[in-house]
């Protein structure tokens, strides 16, 4: 039976929604599939040799990623130069559909310039606003950033902007990709 393991970085909870939906999606498809936090990762460690591929995703903070992401590409650089088939970016900008052509979503661009390792495969997914669960200073910001791109600004919004059935596909796409034994 093939393999994959999705692993992530969520601040709030919604990519680890979304990476549950990949993972239930491709299970679905007679594969074993398991997701695992990158914090949980760095404290239990990663088995790489039981897994035929890995997926790794991450929200966007700040026009970034959080500095695990990174320091997790930069440690496992050669195991996932072997394993990795794919990286998704969570983000709101993406609820704009030009937005989630990986050329035109500054978020990706960022990742690949940045991590070191280099994803052959992206997926840019749009995420989820959700003012009430965000700290003070993360709503005003973040209702900077929406003013300037047009998005909700009213502080009580929770606006779920995740294309489930384009995350089917995606998943379905993955499974496409692990190599053969
Ligand atoms: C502190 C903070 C900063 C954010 N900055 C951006 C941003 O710069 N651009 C953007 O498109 N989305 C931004 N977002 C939106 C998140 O990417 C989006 O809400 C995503 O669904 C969060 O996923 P999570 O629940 O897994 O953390 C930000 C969210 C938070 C909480």
């Amino acid at each position: 039976m093939k393999s994959i393991l999705v692993l992530y970085y969520s601040r709030g909870g919604h990519t680890a929604r979304i990476s549950r939906c990949i993972v239930r999606r491709i299970q679905q498809q007679g594969y074993r599939c398991e997701m695992m936090g990158l914090l949980e990762a760095e404290k239990e460690g990663i088995d790489w040799q039981e897994w035929d591929a890995v997926v790794l995703g991450a929200c966007v903070l700040y026009g970034t990623y959080d500095k695990s992401v990174f320091a997790f590409c930069s440690k496992y650089q050669q195991q996932l130069d072997q394993k990795a088939i794919s990286f998704f970016s969570v983000n709101v900008v993406a609820r704009k559909p030009e937005k989630r052509i990986p050329e035109n979503n500054r978020y990706l661009q960022k990742f690949i310039e940045l991590s070191a390792w280099k994803p052959n495969d992206v997926k840019i997914i749009a995420g989820k606003v959700d003012y009430p669960s965000w700290r003070w200073l993360d709503k005003q910001m973040i209702r900077l950033i929406m003013k300037i791109t047009d998005g909700p600004t009213d502080t009580k919004a929770v606006i779920d902007y995740t294309d489930y059935q384009e995350v089917d596909g995606y998943a379905d796409h993955l499974a496409t990709l692990v190599p053969a034994n």
